[in-house]
């Protein structure tokens, strides 16, 4: 069996934003990704980053950018992502007019392909699009804001994907209320991909807290 990758995944919305640079230095190389939350004020109650701002955070780091869009009309804006720096873009399935159609657009680009689910929403119901996408984003809080409280009855949407890992290759991603915790068990159940905002910053030491993500406390 391949050994899995795990990935702890920076999550920007929780950064100091007015100095960028500095705080991109203290994240460890081996840190292959960072995470951008775009919200729109309409899909969910809160407005984050648009276009621009990714268009200069892709300017101060090599490393893959992951943009979740929480935004309605996704298939209006995906492309600006796109051309302002996304490396891996994800969106929720019930935004957009034609979920299928918006992945094998997002795929012509070279840019690799999410879908996301909300803590309400089953995994069954993305089944038929798994042999399509590059990752699913499990939400372990309701989107729209960073600090919340992890939802642990989402860990059993980890079991189900790993089952369906069998047959088709995309990775598991999860997002909201990841700390040295919850990041541990997401893991030891399966999750790959682990992003973590409010937590990773907390107490200014990034490396010593992806440290206790991934090996405890
Ligand atoms: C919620 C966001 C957050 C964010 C991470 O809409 O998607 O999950 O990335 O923030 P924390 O780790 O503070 O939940
Ligand atoms: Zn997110």
């Amino acid at each position: 069996m391949i050994k899995k990758r795990i990935e702890i995944i920076p999550s920007l919305i929780s950064m100091d934003i007015t100095c960028m640079k500095e705080s991109l230095k203290k994240i460890p190389s081996k840190v292959s990704m960072l995470h951008l939350d775009v919200m729109d004020g309409h899909y969910v109650e809160n407005i984050t980053f648009g276009p621009l701002f990714l268009r200069n955070i892709r300017k101060i780091t090599k490393k893959k950018i992951d943009v979740h869009l929480m935004i309605s009309y996704p298939e209006k804006y995906y492309s600006d992502f796109i051309n302002a720096g996304a490396d891996l873009i994800s969106f929720h399935p019930e935004t957009a007019l034609n979920p299928l159609n918006l992945i094998k657009k997002i795929k012509e680009k070279n840019v690799k392909v999410g879908l996301a689910l909300n803590p309400d929403i089953s995994g069954q119901t993305i089944k038929k699009y798994l042999k399509h996408i590059d990752y699913v984003l499990i939400m372990s809080v309701f989107p729209g804001f960073s600090g919340q409280k992890f939802i642990e009855s989402v860990l059993e949407k980890i079991d189900y994907f790993k089952c369906m890992q069998k047959k088709h290759n995309f990775r598991i991603e999860i997002d909201g209320g990841i700390n040295s915790r919850t990041g541990r068990i997401a893991i030891q159940r399966g999750s790959e991909w682990i992003v973590t905002g409010s937590y990773l910053f907390k107490g200014k030491n990034v490396k010593s807290n992806i440290e206790r993500i991934l090996h405890g406390e």
